[in-house]
């Protein structure tokens, strides 16, 4: 049914992989930042992971995960020609696709995966998209082709300066900023604290700034309840109402603590079912 038909590894430790999956009937009808839910078999829970890709005439749709549980570990050792059980969506709302203007698109870590579909549709709008991509280290970054095919600039930043600007993907930021560029726009995806850090960067600047809350869902289905977050004066669930928010309005601090819950949870989860 859902058979993985190319895997590509993009970082070695730890362990990213991308995989095409077919899935003719998401790939018909998902938009840029939805997510689905995939499992790979009975005995593995479920997991929600936003869209990296999809191709609407091969019927694919294209992920990328990274070995962080037992879980998401199966699906990374996943070979071609191997089958999900379940590979359900599309979920969650679209994003918010017009043209702003200049756009400043920003994935860092892993987020790279996300922002690719949404930095293409934001270019395809007319935007002009600078995007910001990040990792620790130079072998940790991904999809850097990518990025640079459907963006009009790329800033490359690593917290070790292994490559590109030395530091956060806010210093890509500023280093747009300082050479004197109007920023009408920007997303940023990854680590939560990452997206924090962006948000408070850009709210003293006015500049309209979206995150995706994908890293903070558990189940996906809006029943588990550990994706619900504040947002301005109301309570959202990452899952059903975003994955994207005002990220000016994100309660980040509430978001993280529950992640720190439910990675102990996980952790748990892993050593009982490799014991
Ligand atoms: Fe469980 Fe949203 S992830 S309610």
């Amino acid at each position: 049914m859902y058979r993985v038909v190319k895997r590509r590894q993009l970082a070695a430790e730890p362990s990213i992989v991308l995989l095409e999956v077919e899935a003719p009937n998401v790939a018909k009808k998902v938009q840029p930042g939805q997510f689905i839910i995939v499992r790979k078999d009975e005995k593995a829970e479920r997991i929600p992971l936003t869209v990296m890709d999809f191709d609407r005439e091969k019927g694919t749709i294209t992920i990328v995960i990274q070995n962080v549980g037992y879980s998401s570990g199966l699906i990374n050792e996943m070979d071609e020609g191997d089958f999900f059980q379940d590979f359900v969506g599309p979920l969650g709302v679209p994003s918010e696709i017009e043209n702003y203007g200049t756009v400043v698109c920003i994935g860092g870590g892993l987020g790279v995966a996300p922002v690719y579909p949404i930095a293409r549709a934001l270019k395809e709008a007319g935007n002009k998209v600078i995007s910001v991509i990040g990792s620790k280290t130079a072998d940790l970054l991904i999809l850097e082709e990518e990025m640079r095919a459907i963006s009009d600039e790329v800033v490359v930043t690593t917290d070790d300066g292994s490559m590109g600007v030395k530091g956060f993907v806010t210093n890509g930021l500023a280093h747009i900023l300082d050479q004197g560029i109007k920023v009408d726009a920007c997303w940023a995806i990854g680590p939560v604290i990452m997206m924090k850090s962006v948000a408070n960067f850009t709210r003293p600047l006015g500049i309209k700034t979206i995150v995706s809350m994908n890293p903070i869902m558990v189940d996906g289905t809006g029943m588990c309840g550990a994706c619900r977050i504040s947002v301005g004066d109301q309570t959202k669930f990452a899952c059903v109402d975003g994955p994207e928010f005002d990220g000016h309005l994100v309660d980040f601090d509430l978001a993280m603590k529950r992640l720190a819950f439910y990675k102990d949870e996980e952790e748990r989860a892993k050593i009982s079912k490799t014991c």
